[in-house]
């Protein structure tokens, strides 16, 4: 018989109606995040997150201002100065700043968390602590530990990142430093668990958030500078690990979606780079990778050809087809718009061009996507390594542009070499390579490069920006 429940025991509650305009605006970030991942729809994948964010607030501030015991007017203020200082960032933060910013504001996001668990759990009095159920009880320690070590590992990230006088670039290392950040780890989760035995031991809490906020300074403090790219990625995965246990707390299905979001998508990322890296995400946190470099001694050696500008602007000149390779080193010169000019005077001879992005050329994800987007350099050129290293063979010239690591053979066959097994960029399969640069240092990896003396290869030192403008300028006068 079919079933006839009266409509009116369906009707939904306010509750039901708040968390249905939160399952669409969790819906909203799954479409942006998924945009996201193609440079292509990333634009409008922002948006579309953003108007998910929009959704949610909206939702919220109806919800309280219908009655529930919070002050708008504390809300409006906390949005305002928000709302102002995110606006002033986004418009004066460089491109190239991007990794700084996304650790300040993850350690915003990890910071915000604690403070919410820990307000939640004070407001609460020690007869409702009893009674509220071990699994909020033990989101509000785990809110608090990694809210606290999501806070100070940003900011010390932040501080590697800027080149802070205080905190060294090298990594920080001692001795019993892991046993030191397992035993607060440790301490944490143990603390954690123990709130829900006893509810009311407010000592623990504070206890709780001292251990995270050193065990945040301790875990970063021992990295690189030059892999806190990685860190911000794994970072912010925490920041959303973190807000996600914040909205157990508060019973608030947006932010446990939100956050888990977060986590996933950032834990993701740290992977990918990883994996580009061929370093495990253990080598990265406690290797001390980026400290002394080698100063590539016990490399190969050998004889590298040194090309002057005009010479090699005859044999680019002769070419039809030109890679051309950005690195690190692109980006410290900041040569990205003579690299564009320099191109459109290749094209203009009809030689066709195309860019070999490597997806950890340079010191954080996408940077050279990045750069050469500022430079308007069309979309379609930008080669990811896989499309690209078929066609290197076919190749008159790659351009190497101040990239090292990405390019060097030895990861291919020297099983001895620290980047042995991390994909590289086949440039070394190109008619002709030029190498710009401005010495034989060696790069992140701190090891020199099979490539340099290879008979194919030509060097041609200098800062990138000016070889780049120098060779325009040569060809533009021929
Ligand atoms: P690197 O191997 O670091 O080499 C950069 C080269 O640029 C250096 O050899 C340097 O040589 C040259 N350079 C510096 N300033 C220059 C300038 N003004 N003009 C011309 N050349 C200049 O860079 P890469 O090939 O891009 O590889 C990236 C490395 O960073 C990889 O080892 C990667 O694993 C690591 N890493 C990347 C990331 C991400 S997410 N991208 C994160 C962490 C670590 P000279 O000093 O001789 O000029």
């Amino acid at each position: 018989m079919q079933d006839m429940t009266p409509l009116t025991t369906l009707a939904l509650d306010k509750g039901d109606w708040l968390n249905l305009v939160y399952l669409f605006a969790a819906v909203l970030f799954y479409l942006g995040l998924k945009m996201l991942s193609s440079v292509k729809t990333a634009r409008r994948g922002n948006l579309v997150s953003a108007l998910g964010m929009l959704v949610a607030i909206a939702a919220t501030f109806f919800v309280i201002s219908d009655g529930e015991a919070i002050s708008l007017v504390w809300i409006g203020i906390a949005l305002l100065i928000g709302a102002v200082a995110g606006l002033i960032l986004a418009v004066r933060v460089p491109m190239t700043g991007m990794p700084e910013m996304v650790a300040l504001l993850n350690g915003c996001g990890g910071i915000a968390s604690l403070l919410v668990a820990c307000g939640d759990y004070l407001k609460t009095s020690d007869a409702d602590l009893a009674l509220l159920p071990g699994n909020t009880l033990m989101a509000i320690g785990l809110a608090t530990l990694i809210g606290g070590l999501t806070f100070t590992g940003s900011l010390v990230a932040y501080a590697k990142l800027a080149g802070s006088k205080f905190i060294p670039d090298a990594p920080v290392q001692f001795a019993g430093q892991k046993a030191l950040i397992a035993v607060l780890l440790i301490g944490g989760l143990v603390l954690s668990g123990y709130m829900i035995a006893q509810p009311g031991f407010g000592f623990g809490l504070i206890l709780i958030a001292i251990l995270a906020l050193a065990l945040g300074v301790l875990l970063v403090i021992g990295i690189g500078g030059a892999d806190m790219p990685v860190v911000i990625a794994l970072l912010n995965s925490y920041s959303g690990i973190a807000a996600s246990m914040a909205g157990f707390v508060l019973g608030n299905f947006a932010l446990i979606i939100t956050g888990a979001l977060v986590g996933a998508s950032g834990i993701i990322l740290t992977n990918i780079m990883c994996k580009a890296m061929n370093r495990s995400l253990m080598n990265v946190l406690f290797g001390g990778v980026g400290g002394a470099v080698a100063g590539g001694k016990g490399g190969p050696q050998g004889e590298a050809r040194s090309f002057s500008i005009e010479d090699a602007a005859i044999v680019l000149d002769a070419a039809r087809t030109v890679i051309i390779v950005p690195g690190y080193g692109m980006a410290v010169a900041q040569a990205q718009h003579a690299v564009k000019e320099f191109a459109q005077q290749l094209e203009s001879r009809s030689i066709d061009v195309k860019y070999a992005i490597h997806p950890v050329a340079g010191r954080m994800p996408g940077h050279m996507n990045v750069l050469l987007a500022e430079a308007d350099v069309p979309y379609e050129q930008l080669q990811d390594l896989e499309q690209i290293n078929p066609q290197f063979e076919q190749a008159d010239v790659a351009l190497v542009i101040g990239a090292n690591d990405v390019t060097n053979p030895a990861a291919r066959h020297d099983t001895t070499s620290p980047i042995y097994g991390m994909p590289i960029l086949d440039v070394d399969k190109a008619r002709t390579v030029f190498v710009i640069k401005r010495s034989m240092n060696p790069g992140f990896a701190g090891i020199q490069n099979e490539l340099y003396f290879k008979e194919n290869t030509g060097m041609v030192f200098g800062d990138a920006k000016k070889v780049v403008s120098e060779l325009s300028a040569e060809l533009a006068a021929n």
